[in-house]
């Protein structure tokens, strides 16, 4: 739809950049941190590991300086579980609040809005050993207390919360839920049972947050974007619903709506996925539905039909980590009207748009864009310069449309590129920068770590002072 006039951004959006724990912090056995998922992983003998990160445990004050220097209104950033509690529960390991208290303090001083993410994919090790882990129900209270202690540490300073980084992918990647995925079916059911329990756990941690009196909102940060379907062809259109149902729509519906759909629900059933569902589980949510969406975006995707066959027997998938086909229900196919990053991802700044709208009529929350960025092999060239114009273009028109989709009536409190400074790609080591500061440093090769600002810092630096007015 196009309008005579379009509104400007509202003069107290939330101008950001984002990170996690694990993918900048390093430290990774410093001060007392107990072990996460993300620590015990396989190693990828061709990437760099989690282990030094960028080594931001050790250069907060000068990264925070340079989210001054460019801006920031806000900073989302993930706390990590096991610096705070190393077994996950119990004993407190006070190294670790300090160095977040540190953090939040710094953001403060310059009038940066702490964004905290409670846990970003980093779940402790040692509950994984103990009873399971995201397959156990005794995972709730764990999470609940932890996110307890969060607030009454550090509700005094941070207003805005999210609950868990992109459910979906940890149900999905079987090292993320400390699981190794050898049987695909039975890790899926698992994964169902785990993904059952962290909507329980988001529940009760947002009651416990009403309960403390807490002022700020708070709600998960998903990865959602539209899937379109790849033609007029009627089944195509079921294929592009069925896919946002089983990859998007399932979780938002459970957190803001208390419900497995019946379709979902038929489809869990059906292929013997369905969760174990407590007394009095599906009211506690209906009654605690977050107060916000923290919404994660950076591709589109275009599905056709997959009929069941007998090459494709129904329970066929088809994956790169994430569901690419499955039979009987859709698969992803390349969209010709659209270009894609190094990594594949194309690029898709209209779909934002359309998902910033589909999340408002579907759950009527205000939204947060907590990630939406260009992984790309940046060059640094003499004189520490980094000529970023490909992110320049890539972020210029997905806040175009976000823009837009305020104009369409969308409540959005703030944008987020990701990633502030690069980070350590969660699948790809250090080689997919994200960053407005370029890190010198190599997968193999730490370098001097040194902080360097890319074209792309300049230039969102002056979107922050205008408002977003100057794009250009
Ligand atoms: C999101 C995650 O899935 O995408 C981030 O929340 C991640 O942690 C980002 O870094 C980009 O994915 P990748 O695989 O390119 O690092």
């Amino acid at each position: 739809m196009e309008f005579r006039k379009n509104k400007a951004f509202p003069t107290d959006f939330l101008w950001g950049a984002s990170t996690s724990s694990f993918q900048v912090e390093g430290a990774w056995q410093e001060d007392g941190k107990g072990l996460s998922v993300i620590d015990v992983m396989k190693k990828n003998p061709k990437i760099t590991d989690f282990t030094v990160a960028v080594d931001h445990y050790h250069r907060m004050k000068e990264d925070v300086a340079l989210m001054a220097e460019l801006g920031l209104k806000v900073y989302r950033f993930s706390i990590a579980w096991t610096r705070i509690f190393p077994s996950g529960r119990g004993d407190i390991n006070q190294k670790g609040v300090d160095f977040y208290n540190d953090l939040i303090d710094e953001l403060c001083k310059y009038g940066i809005e702490p964004l905290v993410t409670i846990y970003h994919f980093d779940y402790p090790q040692s509950l994984v050993e103990e009873y399971g882990g995201w397959m156990s129900r005794k995972s709730v209270e764990d999470y609940r207390a932890y996110a307890e202690f969060l607030f009454q540490t550090y509700g005094d300073r941070v207003k805005y919360w999210l609950t868990i980084n992109e459910q979906d992918h940890v149900v999905r990647i079987p090292s993320r839920l400390g699981l190794t995925g050898e049987n695909k079916y039975e890790q899926l059911k698992l994964g169902y049972q785990a993904n059952h329990h962290m909507c329980v756990a988001t529940a009760e941690t947002i009651k416990t947050f009403h309960k403390l009196g807490l002022k700020g909102k708070i709600g998960p940060a998903v990865s959602f974007s539209m899937i379109h379907p790849a033609s007029s062809n009627p089944d195509d259109v079921l294929a592009s619903q069925d896919a946002m149902l089983v990859k998007h729509n399932y979780l938002l519906d459970l957190h803001c709506n208390g419900e497995y759909r019946a379709p979902l629900w038929q489809y869990l059933l059906d292929r013997d996925f369905a969760p174990k569902i407590e007394d009095g589980d599906m009211q506690l949510m209906k009654e605690n539905p977050p107060t916000m969406i923290g919404v994660n975006y950076y591709f589109s995707e275009t599905v056709k039909a997959f009929p069941v066959s007998e090459e494709f027997p129904l329970g066929y998938q088809k994956e790169s980590l994430l569901p690419e086909a499955e039979a009987g229900v859709f698969q992803v196919i390349k969209n010709n009207e659209l270009t894609a990053t190094d990594w594949g991802w194309e690029i898709d700044p209209l779909g934002l748009r359309l998902t910033l709208r589909e999340l408002h009529e579907r759950y009527h929350l205000p939204l947060i864009i907590t990630e939406n960025g260009m992984g790309a092999y940046d060059k640094l060239e003499a004189g520490d310069v980094v000529n970023d114009d490909y992110r320049i273009s890539y972020l210029r028109e997905h806040i175009k449309q976000t823009k837009l989709a305020i104009n369409d009536g969308v409540t959005v409190l703030g944008y987020c590129s990701w990633s502030f400074m690069d980070i350590v790609s969660g699948r790809n080591g250090i080689d997919k920068r994200y960053g407005f500061v370029y890190i010198n440093r190599e997968n193999f090769d730490l370098k001097d770590m040194r902080r360097i600002k890319k074209k792309s810092f300049y230039w969102y630096q002056k979107v922050i002072t205008s408002n977003g007015e100057t794009l250009s």
